[in-house]
């Protein structure tokens, strides 16, 4: 809760400059030099191709326990987008950089920072940080140290699909190695995370994807991560899938990160007394449950938001999930989304991939 709060009041601090929270101070560069800083902005909420624009910055003063750092990549997630249309349910005060995550390298560090170092790459703790921008200062609890030995994508997209798709496999089902777990939206980065993150601990994946023009690639590209099954929507409403838990275990854990039908469907697979976890609703459709699965089945039905699980948890336990991930990316079962690297002037280019259907690629900002 200490950390929560201290956030909150260096989001609070910074509400009085120019940007909101940490972003009014959070400005710089190799411009530091010349006091102007580079970041993507957006003074009202609206389609991101419409309200957000490149713009220059004056740097802001680095104070004893502050950092500075030099943000080297940071990708376009969904809800970034959410945010910069107002609809998500935290929002920067405007003007406002846009980005959540990301990694940087540490530039500078104030008098009585004593966790950082400059050379240390870091990635945000919390949500809000502004990660579109060339340079980055704030509050050294603000930030987490990571390995700089990592590949740079592995580090840009560590803090939020990998830690949602690690704590949902953990915290709501006990899964022995040999267990199923079933999910939707299977080639979004939670579903490649969840993928690599669950063979790791033994477990078999049923992977749903939406059928495409290139369903064989992208079969075959999850498959090579670790997938034991993917089909598409229209198959896992089939009564054919019956053959498939002649193989495994039917699952006990269900990740839910599109809604509506697709839901519904992956909910009459579950195991009884199994868990739907949602985590995002890509489809925009509400999930609606069959009575049949309450009563007879005995389904729990839950949701899982990594921000607040950050902000209840704490820095020692984020950090601790943070080094068990970098485990992984370093034994080499844990890696970065299929991505598309775009330099930060070409944002539009990036901000129009992110919102194509089918695309199958993370767009990673590359300041
Ligand atoms: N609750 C949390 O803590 C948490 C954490 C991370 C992410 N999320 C949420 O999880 C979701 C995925 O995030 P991400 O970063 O992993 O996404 P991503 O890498 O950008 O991928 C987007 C995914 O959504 C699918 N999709 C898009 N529109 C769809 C539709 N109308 N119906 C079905 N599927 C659709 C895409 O499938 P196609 O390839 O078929 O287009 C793709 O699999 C988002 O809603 C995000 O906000 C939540």
């Amino acid at each position: 809760m200490a950390f929560r709060r201290l956030c909150e009041r260096v989001r609070a601090s910074f509400s009085r400059g120019v940007l909101c929270p940490l972003q009014s101070r959070t400005l710089a560069s190799s411009a530091a030099a010349r006091g102007r800083c580079e970041a993507l902005v957006y003074h009202k909420h609206g389609e991101p191709l419409r309200v957000i624009q490149l713009e220059t910055y004056k740097v802001p003063q680095l104070h004893d326990s502050d950092i500075r750092a030099q943000m080297l990549a940071a990708p376009i997630n969904p809800s970034d987008i959410n945010m910069v249309q107002g609809i998500y349910p935290i929002l920067p005060d405007l003007p406002a950089v846009g980005g959540n995550e990301g990694v940087g390298q540490v530039l500078d560090v104030g008098s009585k920072v004593t966790n950082l170092k400059p050379g240390d790459w870091v990635i945000p703790s919390d949500a809000g940080l502004g990660t579109w921008r060339k340079e980055a200062v704030g509050n050294m609890n603000c930030f987490i140290k990571v390995p700089n030995n990592i590949p740079l994508l592995c580090a840009a997209t560590l803090g939020v699909n990998p830690c949602t798709a690690y704590r949902m496999l953990c915290d709501f089902e006990t899964l022995k190695p040999g267990d199923s777990v079933i999910q939707n939206a299977a080639n979004s980065g939670v579903g490649q995370a969840t993928i690599q993150i669950a063979k790791a601990m033994g477990l078999k994946t049923i992977n749903v994807i939406r059928n495409r023009p290139d369903l064989q690639q992208l079969t075959d590209s999850l498959m090579s991560m670790g997938a034991d099954y993917v089909i598409t929507e229209e198959e896992l409403r089939k009564p054919e899938m019956k053959e498939l838990f002649k193989e495994i275990p039917k699952p006990r854990l269900a990740l839910n990160g599109v809604g509506g039908k697709s839901a519904t469907e992956m909910l009459r697979h579950l195991e009884k007394g199994g868990t739907l976890v949602t985590y995002g609703g890509m489809a925009k459709q509400p999930v609606t449950i069959p009575v049949s699965a309450l009563i007879f089945n005995n389904v729990k039905i839950r949701g899982f938001w990594i921000t607040q699980w950050k902000r209840q948890h704490g820095r020692d336990l984020l950090q601790e999930m943070i080094s068990k991930l970098c485990d992984f990316i370093q034994a080499g079962v844990l890696t970065a989304p299929v991505c598309s690297k775009v330099k930060l002037q070409d944002y539009q280019t990036a901000l129009t991939a992110a919102a194509t259907p089918f695309i199958s690629s993370k767009q990673i900002l590359i300041m």
